[in-house]
């Protein structure tokens, strides 16, 4: 099962359809994106493999490890309580479980800027086993991290 936060682009979720039959779950706090993914993916939901859940990350409908892959790609900036964020993940992730998060180094605003050893820090406080960062850099996108974040027995 897959869950992610946030919907707009959503290439990572498209891919992810295109591959075979999935249960998806996808959270979104702005009605306008539920809406714009509800009309793309409309055969997925009518088949049951996406569900959208007008929810915040910082406190999902969800129950414990109820999700056994999470992502979010561009999300991470828009979480100023991440601290928050990041220990609902955990709640949510089950046991095996795995995170990705996938941001630039710096936010949308240019002000802020993101750190991944932050992050994986972060991450490990929130109950996390373990973590680690692939960098990767284009012209379109800057510098840009995928922090993947496990959840092991034991
Ligand atoms: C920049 S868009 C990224 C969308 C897509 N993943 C992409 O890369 O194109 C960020 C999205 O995160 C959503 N968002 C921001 N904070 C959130 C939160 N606390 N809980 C759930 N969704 C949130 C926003 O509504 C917005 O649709």
């Amino acid at each position: 099962m897959v869950w992610r936060l946030a919907s707009a682009e959503g290439a990572l979720l498209n891919m992810i359809l295109d591959e075979g039959p999935s249960s998806v779950t996808g959270v979104e706090t702005s009605d306008l994106a539920i809406d714009v993914v509800s009309r793309r993916h409309r055969q997925a939901i009518e088949q049951g493999e996406l569900k959208l859940v007008r929810s915040n990350a910082s406190a999902m409908p969800f129950e414990d490890g109820e999700f056994s892959k999470i992502f979010s790609v561009n999300v991470i900036y828009f979480w100023s309580n991440s601290d928050q964020v990041f220990q609902e993940i955990n709640r949510v992730t089950a046991t095996p479980g795995h995170v990705a998060l996938c941001y630039q180094q710096q936010g949308p605003d240019k002000k802020d800027t993101f750190n991944p050893s932050q992050v994986e820090r972060s991450l490990m406080s929130a109950g996390f086993s373990s973590t680690e960062t692939t960098t990767a850099q284009d012209k379109w996108n800057g510098l840009y991290f995928c922090t993947i974040a496990r959840k092991i027995a034991g």
